[in-house]
């Protein structure tokens, strides 16, 4: 009796696993193979890159195709624009959620950042927030951003004409920028940066617990479950380095990262009457009476929609790759040759997507697109750049939460 329930339950979920599995092709969708349980995500996990995985696959089935993230999670990866500008612009108002990132980035949170908060929550928070990066508030943090670009430029002068890793001086300039506007802090600490540096080095889609919820579903029980176990392990962390002095156990540095955060934030509204301190925190309690200090603090580069028009819960994904070096949208000109004049007859506006698409694309683009343009005048002004032998032999390009250079070596010959 007990081994006859036992096989007919073993039945059922096999039964369920196979029908899961059948939702794309029964309508057509082409896809690479799933396996039982895990869907494609095996395939995910095991290869280099995700983005160019999705490239290849794009290459095989054509710009519509469909993936499982285990047998709940149905994901549509497209690379054709007018499916696209639908999801992200025309039918907006069905697609306004990003996928969850269970752990990371769990909308059902208390507070969930503008990143992860789903409709109406969002609605509210994008409302507020817009306003804090209008052209006069941009105006108003100029100042912050060119002392930093200067304090850039002096680091520069002292390499002397020997090669140098830009990136590095990127990443300190972008870090300096965030500090001294977002928190109004003058310089950053070399502790903070050392935190912001290791949590870009986690490999997120490489994590046990994220791999976990994956394979049961982001809404399931047993995953929030999982979401519970992880983050109460921070706690209990700090709970035994309290207790104790002989072995202190590593806080994860996104932790650490949004408790100081916090400290910094409560200052900000502490000192609210003080007009002269303009930093992303003031300008955002100017914005609003209610609490939204939570926002800001989280960043990812994925660029995931829900898509209700097919199934409630299926993920709209852009095949980002397979636009950006389309021959269609970027040519004549070979995509892979460096010819910046193409941007100029853009073919369509979801064929570049660095900053998303619609009313959810990043809230920041404007105010990242205001220093990379600061910056870049004064460093041309001053140096020609030049090619580095180191250059090629050390470039590597890394997919993890966002897509990075290893390296980027250059040289700089000062202008007359
Ligand atoms: C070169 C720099 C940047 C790039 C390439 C970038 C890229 C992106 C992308 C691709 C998205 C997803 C858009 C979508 O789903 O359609 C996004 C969202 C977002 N970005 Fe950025 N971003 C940059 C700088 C910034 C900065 C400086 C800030 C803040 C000051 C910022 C804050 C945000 C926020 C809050 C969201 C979520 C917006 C929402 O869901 O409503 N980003 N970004």
């Amino acid at each position: 009796m007990f081994l006859t329930l036992f096989l007919l339950v073993i039945l059922l979920i096999l039964y369920h696993q196979i029908r899961s599995f059948r939702y794309f092709s029964s309508r057509s969708v082409p896809g690479p193979h799933t396996s039982l349980f895990f869907g494609n995500l095996r395939q995910l996990w095991n290869c280099q890159s995700i983005s160019r995985q999705l490239q290849l696959w794009t290459n095989k089935f054509g710009p519509i195709y469909g993936l499982y993230e285990g047998a709940r999670q149905r994901v549509w990866i497209v690379s054709d624009v007018k499916f696209l500008e639908d999801v992200f612009i025309k039918q907006y108002s069905h697609f306004t959620s990003r996928k969850p990132i269970a752990i990371f980035l769990n909308p059902n949170e208390k507070y969930p950042s503008l990143l992860n908060a789903k409709t109406e929550k969002w609605k509210r928070q994008r409302k507020v927030m817009n306003t804090i990066f209008s052209t006069i508030k941009l105006k108003d943090l100029f100042p912050y951003m060119n002392s930093c670009v200067t304090h850039f430029l002096f680091k520069l002068s002292t390499t002397g004409s020997s090669d140098i890793n830009i990136y590095t001086f990127y990443k300190r300039l972008t870090f300096d920028i965030i500090c001294s506007c977002c928190y109004g802090l003058d310089t950053s600490s070399e502790e903070y940066y050392q935190k912001v540096e290791e949590i870009f080095a986690i490999d997120v889609t490489q994590s046990l617990w994220v791999k976990l919820t994956c394979l049961l579903g982001s809404t399931s029980f047993l995953s929030q479950l999982i979401e519970k176990l992880y983050r109460s392990q921070d706690d209990f962390k700090r709970f035994l380095n309290g207790k104790q002095n002989f072995f202190q156990f590593g806080e994860f540095p996104r932790y650490w990262i949004r408790e100081k955060v916090r400290e910094i934030v409560d200052l900000g509204i502490k000192s609210r009457d003080d007009d002269e301190k303009i930093d992303l925190v003031h300008l955002l309690l100017k914005a609003t009476d209610k609490n939204f200090t939570q926002c800001c603090t989280k960043h990812s580069s994925f660029t995931l929609r829900l898509l209700p028009l097919i199934f409630l819960d299926d993920i709209v994904q852009a095949d980002v790759y397979s636009l950006h070096y389309s021959l269609d949208l970027w040519g004549p000109t070979d995509p892979d040759v460096f010819y910046p004049d193409r941007h100029i007859t853009q073919k369509s506006q979801s064929a570049f997507l660095g900053f998303g698409l619609g009313p959810r694309q990043c809230i920041g683009m404007r105010f990242a697109m205001s220093i990379i343009k600061l910056t870049l005048i004064r460093l041309l002004k001053k140096y020609t750049v030049v090619h580095s032998n180191k250059l090629e032999e050390n470039w590597c390009l890394q997919d993890k939460r966002v897509i990075t250079p290893q390296s980027c070596w250059i040289r700089l010959e000062a202008r007359q």
